[in-house]
């Protein structure tokens, strides 16, 4: 288990291998045993969402974190910051550091995207029975609102910043 320093940083598009890689192993994690293989892990639909993630890279609209380790990108975050309720699209992280506290450096990247935004609540949908990922962001604050199909519903009130003290 990697001990490192977790960095976040915006990702640029010469990250794009990397961020598939990681996307690719971490969803196979929870897809495999619900959803026939080529639906999550096919040649298309890795090309699907290399487009996806290459076209997020390049737009305004969509800000595209990566947290890295050692210069080394252990996950990607895709999130929206256009008006309220817009949503976190993409969050995973690489299951060889996962429980590192990871995932918990670059959720608090994406609360400060979203508290520069001035939003005050942003939504996700999550695999139902991704149970990893439920309990994860439970842990952060989020609450569960609904159903759309094999999806539950998440809703975040963004925290407001800290403030420092007036001295
Ligand atoms: C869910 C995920 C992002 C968590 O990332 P991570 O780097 O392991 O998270 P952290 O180490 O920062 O964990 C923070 C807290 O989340 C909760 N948590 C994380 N994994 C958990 C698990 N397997 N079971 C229960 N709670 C868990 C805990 O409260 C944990 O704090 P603790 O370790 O002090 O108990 C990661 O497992 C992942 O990428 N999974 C696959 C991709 C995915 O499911 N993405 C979501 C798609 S919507």
């Amino acid at each position: 288990m990697s001990t490192a320093h977790v960095m976040i940083r915006p990702a640029v598009i010469e990250d794009l291998d990397a961020i598939c890689d990681v996307h690719a192993r971490a969803r196979a994690t929870y897809y495999a045993g619900f959803l026939p293989t080529a639906e999550y892990n096919g040649p298309a639909e890795l090309e699907r969402q290399r487009e996806g993630t290459a076209r997020a890279i390049a737009s305004q609209e969509y800000t595209v974190l990566c947290a890295t380790r050692q210069d080394h990108i252990v996950g990607f975050a895709v999130l929206g910051a256009r008006f309220e309720e817009d949503k976190l699209f993409h969050f995973h992280i690489d299951p060889e550091v996962w429980r590192t506290g990871t995932g918990s450096a670059l959720h608090h990247a994406c609360v400060a995207v979203w508290q520069a935004a001035k939003l005050s609540a942003v939504r996700l949908e999550v695999f139902a029975p991704n149970a990893r990922a439920r309990a994860f962001y439970t842990s952060k604050g989020w609450e569960e609102d609904g159903r759309e199909d094999d999806h539950v519903t998440m809703r975040l009130l963004v925290p407001v910043p800290q403030q420092d003290p007036v001295l």
